[in-house]
């Protein structure tokens, strides 16, 4: 039996609601891991509890404001420190993934400290939030490209190396937001939810070459949700998210093209299904009109 350990949050219980934990802890010796966006919130635990588990982590953070604008390489390097002084092994990087010589300058990074890139967590993230007729396209194009670009750059570079070493884990970061829509976000939405076919379509091409994919929603009391969580804040620790990013990245995870939402300790599986529909080989708008409650009846429906 083996004791299930969150750093942050102590030693678990063997059993949690009914389910036991008993297997070996998942250990990254000879892995080189790059976390963007970890200076600080969730990514920074990502790469702490990484190094941990004996990764080699790649600490990347541009060391911006939460509306992406500023820079500072200090973020970054504290990161680093921490995990050097806990005796993990880690380099910092302070490029922005906003751009492909940022991506590429990333992943070299990883290659000239390390050698390889096993694992991508793509992290980082900015917000400039505004109601739609608002979202002009200096609150539009930052957001999309730190958030949607930035996966394309950081992890196309890294692709070519787990293409040829036939391995690669590779975490996108999404939202419910992107998933289920809110108030204020479509620029923001909009790039998540492109992380979610970027995932897919990775899952697809990456299959047979050793490649995984997946992506996550988190929930999580960090900057960017200063003051909008209210009470429940509390329960939405950052340290609750680690844990499926941690799983996702290692190599007994052989799910591929998945996304899961977690906060507060809940991980669960959002998925795209289609229903059983209607058919009419004379389709007409009347007829569409007439079964529309049929067609949208989610009762009945397809994992896709
Ligand atoms: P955070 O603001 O604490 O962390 C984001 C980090 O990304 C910052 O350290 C920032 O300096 C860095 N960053 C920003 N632009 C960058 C760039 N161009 N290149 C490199 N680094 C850059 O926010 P948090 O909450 O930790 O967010 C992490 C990720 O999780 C983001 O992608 C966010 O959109 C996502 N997320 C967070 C949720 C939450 O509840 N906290 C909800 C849904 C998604």
């Amino acid at each position: 039996m083996f004791a299930c350990v969150n750093p942050q949050l102590g030693t678990f219980p063997h059993e949690f609601a009914g389910y036991s934990v008993s297997m070996e802890q998942l250990r990254f010796e000879e892995r080189v891991a790059i976390v963007t966006g970890a200076g600080g919130g969730i990514g920074r635990l990502h790469a702490l509890e990484l190094a941990r588990r004996g990764a080699r982590v790649v600490v990347n953070d541009l060391g911006s404001a939460t509306d992406g604008t500023g820079s500072s390489s200090s973020v970054a390097d504290a990161v680093v420190e921490e995990i050097l002084s806990a005796g993990g092994e880690a380099v910092a990087n302070s490029d922005s993934v906003a751009t492909p010589e940022g991506g590429a300058a990333i992943v070299k990074t990883a290659v000239d400290a390390f050698g390889r890139v096993d694992i991508v967590v793509n992290n980082a993230g900015i917000l400039r939030d505004a109601s739609f007729k608002k979202t002009t396209p200096d609150r539009l194009d930052p957001v999309i490209d730190v958030h949607l670009k930035g996966a394309f750059n950081v992890t196309r570079p890294a692709w070519s190396l787990m293409s040829e070493q036939g391995y690669g884990r590779i975490i996108n970061t999404s939202s419910g937001s992107g998933l289920f829509g809110n108030f204020g976000q479509s620029n923001y939405a909009a790039a998540k939810m492109g992380l979610i076919g970027l995932t897919r379509v990775l899952a697809i091409e990456g299959a047979k070459k050793g490649i995984h994919t997946n992506a996550i929603a988190p929930i999580a009391r960090t900057r960017m949700t200063e003051g909008v969580m209210g009470e429940a804040a509390d329960s939405y620790l950052p340290e609750l998210v680690t844990p499926v990013v941690v799983y996702l990245a290692h190599e007994c995870c052989d799910r591929n093209g998945n996304f899961y939402s977690v906060g507060a300790g809940k991980v669960s599986r959002v998925f795209i299904g289609s229903t059983s529909g209607f058919e009419d080989a004379k389709l007409c708008p009347e007829s569409i009109a007439e079964n529309i409650d049929r067609i949208d009846d989610a009762n009945d429906w397809t994992l896709r």
